[in-house]
């Protein structure tokens, strides 16, 4: 379709072209960073620093043409250093921990594994606007179930113990005792476990539509030592099983669901007498207008291709959108029968809302 353009502003087209310029870049530092963590050469250059392209490719065994185009892409994007009198490249402290610290929350590749995926499946984002169908979760390829594990994992071990829990009114206490949990849309069970390992006495049960994340559940819960007081199962968040649970939390995954509403009324139904129910979201303003910033864009722009695709594929597809915020949230627990809602804790990526019948 041919556009008509008049009347530009030169400076604003200006303004427009850099940002978009520096867009671009980042998109494709993304993709070297990607490349060097599936290669694990952030950690081979981080251990022997300072290095030629040569040092590097005798300690890895990746030819060395491949190595100092590669080096020269992340010198170019400031990901690590370049020392031109010696032609060496190193990696600073902090250039490590976003690039190789695996397991620690500035460590961003689990962040780049899901957006590789979001670019890997466009063919998909593309088709399902073309006909207004969903993408149901496990229709993504497999870098975003491993890239949503590595990136929520860390920020989980990081706040979930130390202060959302302890947030929640007298669930700490029920926990050390010994209480009944479920995590509802436990995905690979990274804070099913993380649970598991600091509340021995408590049996968590982790329910998600996904077979294949809940065979990981599995495998990394036995990994961790917890298989004996965690139980993992295919269910839905309509559906699980079982009752009397003294807490059900849902991790980053209520707003994926096609109907977050029915959702809370089981929730609701399956709750112990005074239980709580424990929903972590991805933090959000109430409007678009105070959601536009960086981390407003990454949110919306996973939920136009993963999140609001989840929720059309199944039944009633509200689709909340990754970005719903408190208010909009508060409105859904509501309806779905809890009264008493809070925001009990947040961080800079995420907000922890607390709702009791
Ligand atoms: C963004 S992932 C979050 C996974 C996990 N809670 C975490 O924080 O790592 C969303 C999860 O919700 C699950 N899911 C989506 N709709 C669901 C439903 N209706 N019932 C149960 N699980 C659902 C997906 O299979 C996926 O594992």
């Amino acid at each position: 379709m041919a556009v008509q353009i008049e009347d530009v502003d030169e400076s604003k087209l200006e303004e427009l072209q850099g940002k978009v310029i520096t867009d671009v870049a980042g998109s494709l530092g993304l993709l070297i960073g990607y490349l060097g963590d599936q290669l694990d050469l952030y950690s081979a250059l981080a251990e022997i620093s300072p290095a030629t392209s040569q040092e590097l490719a005798e300690n890895t065994g990746i030819k060395e043409r491949y190595l100092r185009e590669w080096l020269s892409a992340n010198a170019a994007g400031g990901y690590i250093e370049y020392d031109p009198a010696l032609q060496t490249f190193s990696m600073t402290p902090e250039q490590t921990m976003i690039f190789a610290a695996e397991g620690n929350p500035n460590c961003m590749q689990g962040f780049f594994q899901a957006v590789v995926s979001a670019y890997t499946d466009v063919p998909k984002a593309t088709e399902a606007f073309r006909t207004g169908e969903g993408i149901p979760w496990g229709d993504h390829s497999e870098c975003l179930f491993c890239g949503t594990e590595r990136f929520f994992r860390p920020m989980y071990a990081a706040n979930l113990i130390e202060s959302w829990i302890p947030a929640l009114e007298g669930v700490k206490e029920k926990l050390e005792a010994g209480a009944k949990v479920a995590d509802v849309g436990c995905g690979h069970g990274s804070s099913t476990i993380i649970l598991a390992q600091a509340f021995p006495n408590s049996t968590f049960h982790g329910f998600d539509l996904h077979g294949p994340s809940i065979d990981h559940a599995r495998e990394h819960a036995r990994a961790a030592g917890v298989a004996n007081n965690t139980i993992f199962e295919v269910s839905t968040a309509t559906e699980y099983p079982g009752n009397n649970y003294d807490l059900v939390a849902i991790f980053d995954a209520l707003h994926d669901m096609g109907d977050p509403v029915g959702a809370t009324k089981h929730v609701a139904s399956t709750l112990a007498e005074g239980g709580t129910f424990m929903l972590v979201e991805p933090f959000a303003e109430d409007n678009l207008e105070d959601n536009s910033h960086p981390l407003g864009q990454i949110y919306y722009s996973f939920s136009t291709t993963v999140c609001v695709p989840n929720s059309l594929s199944q039944e009633v597809g509200l689709a909340l959108g990754a970005q719903a915020g408190e208010k909009r949230l508060t409105d859904v627990l509501n309806e779905g029968g809890l009264g008493q809602v809070r925001c009990a804790a947040k961080t800079p990526t995420n907000m922890v809302l607390e709702a009791r019948a």
